[in-house]
């Protein structure tokens, strides 16, 4: 899962890549706001051709079948503080939402978010009960100065790199505790 946030153009080389590489299955779902941002960038396509699946921005017909295989781990990097918020809430108002939303409630699928926030983000008043709603349903949150240091708004270097090897290493983490389904 991928949101309109900052280094969201990483995405392939920081997870899709290495995870394929690791022998994972990967499906890629964005954000309507993340899918325009790839799509015009060429970068979508690039997703398409890597993971032999389509990359899902819009919820499907009813008509239509699922384009992606059952999930056995969702990893949302980068999630933005708008997506962190809507999920907590329950709001599952895109496609990207609607999984993940119902994955907080299933057992046994993990989900790893990495927040790609700031410290205006962090002091909304409403951000700690986000975090402690997910944390509740028991989401591998990854935060703090180790992973992410909170810059003000527009005072962080102006490219900065995801921490990938830390969302790698949960992803490993979380799918040694829960047993993958057989498909
Ligand atoms: C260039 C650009 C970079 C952005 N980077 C971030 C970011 O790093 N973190 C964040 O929370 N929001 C960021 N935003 C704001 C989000 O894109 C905006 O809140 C959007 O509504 C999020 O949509 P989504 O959560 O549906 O993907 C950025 C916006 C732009 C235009």
């Amino acid at each position: 899962m991928g949101t309109a946030a900052d280094g969201v153009e990483q995405l392939r080389t920081g997870l899709v890549e290495p995870a394929i590489a690791l022998g994972w299955q990967v499906a890629v779902t964005l954000t309507p706001n993340a899918g325009r941002w790839l799509r015009t960038s060429g970068e979508l396509n690039h997703l398409e051709q890597l993971t032999c699946l389509p990359v899902r921005d819009t919820p499907r017909l009813p008509t239509e079948t699922r384009p992606h295989p059952v999930v056995d781990c969702y990893v949302v990097a980068p999630a933005s503080a708008n997506y962190v918020a809507k999920l907590a809430m329950g709001i599952a108002d895109n496609q990207a939402l609607t999984q993940v939303s119902e994955a907080l409630g299933t057992i046994g699928v993990p989900i790893v978010l990495f927040p790609r926030v700031n410290a205006a983000h962090v002091r909304h008043p409403a951000w700690d009960g986000h975090v402690a709603t997910l944390r509740k349903a028991h989401v591998e949150l990854l935060d703090g100065p180790d992973v992410w240091p909170l810059y003000e708004p527009r005072e962080g270097p102006a490219v900065q790199q995801l921490p990938w090897t830390t969302i790698m290493e949960s992803l490993q983490r979380v799918t040694v505790q829960t047993p993958r389904r057989p498909h």
